[in-house]
């Protein structure tokens, strides 16, 4: 925060960081047209602690963020159709995200080599199946917090199997109904002892995990426990430097569109508000809550047409990546989105995937959606000590899951299925 900042709003905010390096702003007009990549984020989450000053928690006073968990089981679930997706004015970056997703996907299934299995964290309405499938997969467990968003991934796989591959399917497909990082879930007692995975994943939801180190803790035990020595684990975030920088320079940046209000910012499309200016010391780097803003999510403005924030936590990654290793998890890879497409487009093949995922798609609003993709990040772990054995970290050295499949019948573990 700059120190000729005279309001006494921001007299107080030293504590998000002194590095105040803004990043790049982009005026893309298309995807080849990108972002510059962005310096290579120091990740250096002390340097941005919330945690740094002794003062006491400022409470907003502004209405409370809608709980996720609440979103995600009512209006969260509602779909709005090929036609409703088509017609969303921030179509680029939901197309984006997808082939980031899928390319990574792509990647590390390859990497793996035949018949993997596969347990998504967070699955929501199976978004990812055909990516999987794609990659002829033996075996792929979705689990969810929301059995209305499981529903919808079982109607996707129907499609999916009957207008691709009418009697050729040969993926196991299992649905499980769980909070994920409630200390008391049962995921692993739902999961056949017989099966291991290959590659975990968790793309757009870890989250909704930080809210605290107990449920961070349950969440990354589901994610280890049944993880195959040398496979790996997956994910998409928000970047914790990214976001604590565009809060930081929200009084300084002329297109921020919510300058008026209080630890807000965004553009018309996307909008982060801070709940709180100081964060409780005794909860560590866990329950740092921001609500989110994106256009087209389902039911997002109240009856006044204000904007309903759906609350999330900050994903200290210097954190994240120290508790990862008690569970046998070493960082591989992490990538801002937009670093990663000039990697990843440098490769024909992704290439090719990009051109195909991105064709016919209205490029109107570019930067703006630039904006947005810029506060995301890859994320790649590999379960196992490194050693000289694993010294490439592309080269898995696994002890694959041997399980045999008789039957490709899906199931589907939650109450309402049994
Ligand atoms: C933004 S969506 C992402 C869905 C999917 N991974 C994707 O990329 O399309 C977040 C998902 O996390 C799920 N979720 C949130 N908290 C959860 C929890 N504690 N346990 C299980 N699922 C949870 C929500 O129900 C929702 O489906």
């Amino acid at each position: 925060m700059s120190k000729e900042s005279s309001d006494e709003d921001d007299k107080q905010e030293d504590f998000f960081n002194t590095n105040t390096k803004k990043e790049d702003n982009n005026n893309s007009p298309h995807p080849d047209d990108s972002p510059k990549p962005v310096d290579e984020q120091s990740n250096n989450s002390d340097k941005n602690s919330f945690l740094n000053k002794k003062k006491k928690p400022e409470e907003s006073k502004e209405k409370p963020f809608v709980n996720y968990q609440e979103y995600y089981t009512t209006s969260g679930v509602r779909d709005p159709g090929k036609e409703g997706r088509k017609a969303s004015r921030i179509i680029f970056l939901r197309s984006f995200n997808n082939w980031v997703k899928a390319s990574m996907i792509n990647k590390y299934c390859h990497l793996l080599g035949k018949d993997v299995s596969v347990l998504d964290l967070c699955c929501g309405k199976g978004g990812d199946l055909d990516k999987y499938f794609m990659n002829k997969i033996k075996l792929y467990v979705g689990a969810d917090i929301s059995e209305e968003l499981i529903k919808n991934a079982l109607t996707r796989l129907e499609k999916i199997k009957n207008e691709k591959y009418s009697n050729n399917f040969q993926t196991k497909c299992i649905f499980i109904k769980e909070d994920l990082s409630s200390p008391q879930n049962e995921l692993m007692e739902k999961i056949d002892k017989k099966y291991y995975f290959d590659l975990v994943s968790c793309q757009f939801a870890l989250h909704y995990h930080f809210e605290n180190e107990q449920r961070l803790n349950a969440f990354l035990f589901n994610v280890s426990e049944r993880l195959c020595d040398g496979g790996y684990f997956i994910g998409t975030i928000i970047e914790d430097n990214v976001i604590v920088k565009r809060l930081r320079n929200r009084k300084f940046n002329s297109e921020n569109k919510y300058i008026n209000e209080k630890l807000t910012f965004g553009n018309e499309f996307y909008s982060v508000k801070f709940s709180q200016k100081h964060f409780d010391k005794k909860n560590g780097p866990f329950g740092i809550k921001y609500g989110f803003y994106l256009e087209d999510s389902i039911d997002n403005r109240d009856e006044e047409g204000n904007i309903k924030y759906v609350g999330e936590y900050l994903v200290v990654f210097k954190e994240f990546e120290k508790i990862c290793k008690k569970y046998g998890l070493y960082l591989v890879e992490k990538e801002n989105f937009t670093n990663f497409y000039h990697d990843y487009i440098k490769d024909n093949f992704y290439k090719k995937l990009s051109a195909k995922m991105l064709k016919d798609i209205n490029t109107s609003f570019m930067k703006q959606q630039w904006e947005i993709i810029q506060l995301y990040t890859i994320f790649v772990f590999r379960k196992g000590e490194p050693s000289e054995k694993s010294k490439d970290k592309y080269v898995p050295y696994l002890v694959k899951n041997k399980s045999i499949i008789k039957d490709y019948e899906p199931e589907c573990k939650t109450g309402a299925f049994d």
